[in-house]
Order: structure tokens, then sequence, then C-alpha cells
């Protein structure tokens, strides 16, 4: 490589290091058996701990015996790697079996798995896109990136309509012919700002204008619905979702995404999605855990209204200290801080000072102003954890 490219990258990196948006990750040693209790190397090569407010592990399921027991069987019996894509020697009897699981969790005639839902979604509404020659998308405002980069591959036009704006959407369905194919697309629960999609709303208006609706369940498949399938079976309008794309990484605790539909449209996605077709499938190991992730949730109906208490618990906490956070119906805490030094500033003091592990999120994750600290518990927090963090939050917050 000449210096001419070793420059130009450089530079491109102390621009974005100049604007205050450049990544430090925070290295931990993750322990099961304590989480969310972390540590992690300091700045100083010292080993600290911290407790671990912002993890998407919702319901600990990485940690759960009865998942890593189950994938350790299927490693000692089938060795880690898959060795091949899905046409190519990849399909094991796990792989197939952990699609029947998720098509008869989300009620579904089928499902199909991806190596990540960022994926899926790429991969899905890129090659969806591309096959209607007059197709459109309507997009929510606030859509995931994956989804961005998926509409945007397929080189199809876009609607974007406003965040969970049913008139919005109307107004931009009525502007378009009926026989037009269009795919609206959303999330369910959006994952920076905790808010909520009105889907039956959505699903009305799809099958009204005729259209696809495809929605990214990713925050929700195991924390809603009576076991776990999402946000569209709580709004009891899982029939009129055409697409449903779920991960398996954040609350089933392991790795990979999906997509749930009509057998019509995983056929053709397992036929001509890039991202499905040409990528080593996911190790058989971890599909078998992700079934017993799926299974367990799916059988301890008892944890989501335990996991909802404890999301009200710690709300409750955070107003007696009269912590900024924003208000929503979902699990998700962001406390706004609106200024990307700032909010670095206190993510680092909270770390330091006080052992709280939060992440600022800053553009582009969030818009610009929107700067925060996204706030995520999970079962295993603790009354007292809880109220260490609102102590601790009260003291950078107030007094910096
Ligand atoms: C809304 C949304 N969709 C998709 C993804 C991608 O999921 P995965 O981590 O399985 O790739 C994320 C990841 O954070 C997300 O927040």
């Amino acid at each position: 490589m000449t210096s001419f490219y070793n420059d130009f990258f450089a530079e491109r990196t102390e621009l974005l290091k100049a604007d205050g948006n450049y990544r430090t990750f925070l290295t931990l040693q993750k322990s099961a058996a304590l989480f969310p209790v972390v540590e992690f190397h300091d700045t100083d090569g010292m080993q600290r701990s911290a407790v671990n407010w912002c993890s998407n592990d919702y319901m600990n399921m990485s940690c759960s015996d009865i998942v890593t027991a189950r994938a350790q069987e299927v490693i000692a019996e089938s060795g880690l790697g898959s060795g091949g894509t899905r046409n190519i020697s990849g399909t094991t009897i796990h792989h197939r079996r952990l699609e029947e699981s998720l098509s008869e969790l989300h009620q579904k005639e089928s499902a199909l798995i991806f190596n990540s839902a960022f994926l899926a979604n790429q991969t899905t509404l890129a090659t969806l896109g591309a096959v209607f020659e007059q197709g459109v998308f309507l997009s929510d405002e606030r859509n995931h990136a994956s989804m961005i980069a998926g509409m945007q591959a397929s080189k199809r036009p876009k609607r974007i309509f406003r965040h969970n704006s049913t008139e919005h959407l109307r107004e931009l369905l009525q502007t378009l012919p009926l026989h037009q194919p269009k795919i609206i697309v959303c999330e369910s629960v959006y994952s920076m700002s905790g808010s909520i999609a009105p889907l039956a709303d959505f699903a009305e208006l799809a099958k009204e204008y005729n259209a696809l609706l495809y929605v990214d369940e990713v925050h929700a498949v195991g924390v809603y619905g009576a076991s776990g399938q999402g946000l569209a079976f709580e709004q009891n309008c899982a029939d009129g979702i055409d697409i449903i794309n779920g991960t398996l990484a954040k609350a089933f605790g392991t790795l990979g995404g999906y997509i749930a539909a009509n057998r019509s449209i995983t056929e053709f996605v397992r036929s001509f999605a890039p991202g499905f077709i040409f990528t080593t499938s996911l190790p058989p190991a971890l599909c078998a855990a992700s079934i017993a992730s799926i299974e367990y949730l799916v059988r301890n109906k008892h944890l989501r209204p335990l996991y909802r208490s404890h999301v009200a618990r710690l709300r409750e906490i955070l107003r007696v200290k009269h912590i900024p956070f924003a208000e929503n119906p979902s699990h998700i805490t962001p406390v706004v801080i609106g200024d990307t030094e700032r909010c670095k500033a206190l993510s680092a003091r909270l770390l330091r000072d006080f052992g709280v592990y939060v992440q600022p999120i800053n553009y582009p994750t969030v818009r610009r102003g929107e700067e925060c600290l996204r706030l995520t518990i999970t079962l295993r927090h603790t009354e007292e954890q809880m109220h260490h963090l609102a102590d601790s939050l009260a003291s950078v917050i107030f007094t910096a």
C-alpha cells in the first residue's frame, strides 16, 4: 500500500475524532456466573469491575446453563464450524430444526436463518426490492441501518414516513397506484428511543393499499408476546405482518438472524438472496443452542412479566432521583444527554468513579442532538444495582 492510501484512511479517521464520533471499545472479561458484573481492562492497565447497563442480553440467556450445555453437547458431537454454505454441505439437522422452531414461534408457514439479523434485513430487502421493477419502499424515518442498506442496495425508490405516523404513511400510500408493488418497512420496538410502532394500524393500511408489511422485531422477540413471539402478537396483528425479522443474538442470547413469512417468500429469498446463499452457515451447535433458548423462553412465560416489572422498578428509582430519561412503553430506557462530548464524558465518569458501564450512544447511531446513555436492564440486575445506577447517574449528571 502506498502512503497515499495510508494517509487517506488515517485522515478520515482523524476527521471523525475531531468530530467527537470516534468509537472506543471497552474490552470486557465476561463471566457467565457473575453477569451483569463484568471485569474490564482500564486505560491504566488495571483490571476493574463494573455493572453492565448496556447489554441486549435482556433475559440473560447467553449465560443460561441450558443454552451453553446444549451448545457444548453439539460441539462435542458435530465439531464447531458447519464447513459450508447452506447449499454446499452447510445444512444440518440443527439448521432445519431451528427454522421449524422459528416458524412455529411466529406461526408463519416457514422461517429462514441468516448469520445475523443485520444480514437478514440487508439481503432480504435488497432482494425483494430488486425483483419488483416498479416497486417502491415506504420506510419509517427511524429505521435501522441494516434496513436502510437493504433498501439502498435494491435501487428502488424510497418514500420516508414520519416516525410511527399512520397518518403520514396513509398519505404516502394514497399517492401510489393500487397495483404498484409496495413494501412498508418498520421496526416494532425502536432500538435507541424505545418507541413502539402502531403495527395493527400499519397492517390494516398494508391490506387496504395492497402493500407488503416488513417488520423488524429484533428488540421484541423473546421479550413481548405471551410466548416471546414479539410485539405483533402482543398487538394481536401477527397475521397482518407479511415478513417478520428477528435476531437470536439479543433476548435469545446466541447469534444469528432470521425472517419468518409465507413459504413463497422464504423460498424466493432462499433462492435469490446473495447474503443467504454465498456465506458459510451458522455453526450447528449455535443453532441447537438457539432452539434450547427459544424453547426455554416459550415455556417460562412468567419471565416476561417479571422482566417488565424490573423495567418499571428501575424507572421508579430513576424518577425518584430526577434522572431525565425518555418515557416510552418499551424496556429500553434512554437518558438523553444531547451533546456528544458530554455524553462521552458522563459515560467515562460513570465507569471510572462508580463502576457503571453504559456506552455513550452518539451520531450516526442516533441523530445529532439526541446523544444518549441507553440503559438496558436484564433479569439478573438487582434492586441494589438499580439504586447504585440511579445514585451514580445523579452524581455525574447534576454535578458535571
Ligand atoms: C433494530 C435492529 N435491527 C437489526 C439489528 C441487527 O441485529 P444482529 O445483531 O442480529 O445483526 C439490530 C442490532 O442491534 C437492531 O438494533
